[in-house]
């Protein structure tokens, strides 16, 4: 079984050894050892790895599991490492903070609204506990329209699947986006509009590879908005989820890769 190993050699190795030592990455550290890290097919694949630096007559100091690396700087803290606000042609956008409770709760708590949401809080105060939380704070975008909130967003980088050795590259390279819009301005292309700069946020300037949205089937204005925006239904699940009604319900769940979205492209299925 494959995994990521970590081997560390007295002296500075030389880069050109990276091709002799299967493309492992090298690192020079300051006490004059050389990190070797690279993933190690099985245990024949290691033993070559270590006959051949003996005889290269590199001693070998330590040989252990390596740590996942840390993913990008951009990608711990997706919304705090962007520039804020983002104007669209009619909105702006920025990352939510506590006070904007009050103003997502003005619409959230329409039964139209809640309908399609996870949560409906009995009153602002406990809406606001849950609202708050920097997990939920993190990942919520408002957008404004002259001044006033009209929708909320939500942008979660999160890990693909993977098998386990190859884990590390999965790490945070998709992102699942959600929308609530106040219904006094529905039907004029502003959660379309918000939509589309979150996709750019997510391949432009976050670099990542999927964006994956969910819906309840029954919700067509939701999941006509994620084929407006280029998004591919990719999963049709029958009566996986549970809704407050006591009715099980299908879910649809579309994605997208930078290939299927260009901000400038046209999806005329409106
Ligand atoms: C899902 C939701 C954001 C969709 O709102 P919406 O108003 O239909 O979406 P938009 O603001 O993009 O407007 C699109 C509509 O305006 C029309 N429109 C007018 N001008 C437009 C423009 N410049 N660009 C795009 N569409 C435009 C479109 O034709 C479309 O109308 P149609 O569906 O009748 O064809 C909204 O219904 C909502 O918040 N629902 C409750 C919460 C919810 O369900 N969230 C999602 C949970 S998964």
């Amino acid at each position: 079984m494959s995994s990521r190993c970590e081997v560390r050699v007295d002296g500075h190795l030389d880069e050109r050894w990276a091709a002799v030592l299967d493309g492992f990455d090298l690192r020079h550290d300051a006490d004059g050892t050389t990190t070797l890290t690279g993933l190690v097919v099985d245990q024949a694949h290691l033993h070559g790895l270590l006959a051949r630096l003996r005889d290269l007559s590199v001693p070998l100091l330590s040989m252990q599991a390596a740590p996942a690396p840390e993913p990008p700087a951009q990608l711990k803290q997706p919304l705090a490492s962007l520039t804020w606000p983002r104007p669209t042609d009619r909105l702006v956008l920025r990352p939510a903070t506590s006070d904007d409770a009050e103003g997502t709760w003005r619409y959230r708590r329409l039964e139209t609204v809640s309908r399609w949401l996870t949560e409906v809080p009995a009153s602002l105060e406990a809406y606001r506990l849950t609202f708050e939380q920097p997990d939920r704070l993190a990942t919520t975008i408002v957008a404004t329209l002259d001044g006033r909130i009209v929708a909320d967003l939500m942008l979660r980088v999160e890990d693909a699947w993977a098998q386990t050795e190859v884990a590390h590259v999965a790490h945070r390279t998709q992102a699942e986006i959600a929308w609530v819009l106040d219904p006094d301005v529905t039907g004029q292309g502003y959660a379309t509009e918000a939509a589309r700069e979150l996709l750019t946020i997510c391949f432009d300037d976050l670099g990542l590879r999927r964006v994956t949205a969910t819906c309840f089937a029954d919700n067509v204005p939701s999941w006509r908005l994620m084929e407006r925006i280029g998004m591919r239904r990719e999963s049709h699940a029958v009566q996986d989820a549970l809704h407050r009604t006591g009715r099980w319900m299908d879910t649809f769940i579309y994605a997208a890769l930078p290939r299927d979205w260009s901000p400038r492209s046209d999806h005329p299925e409106v």
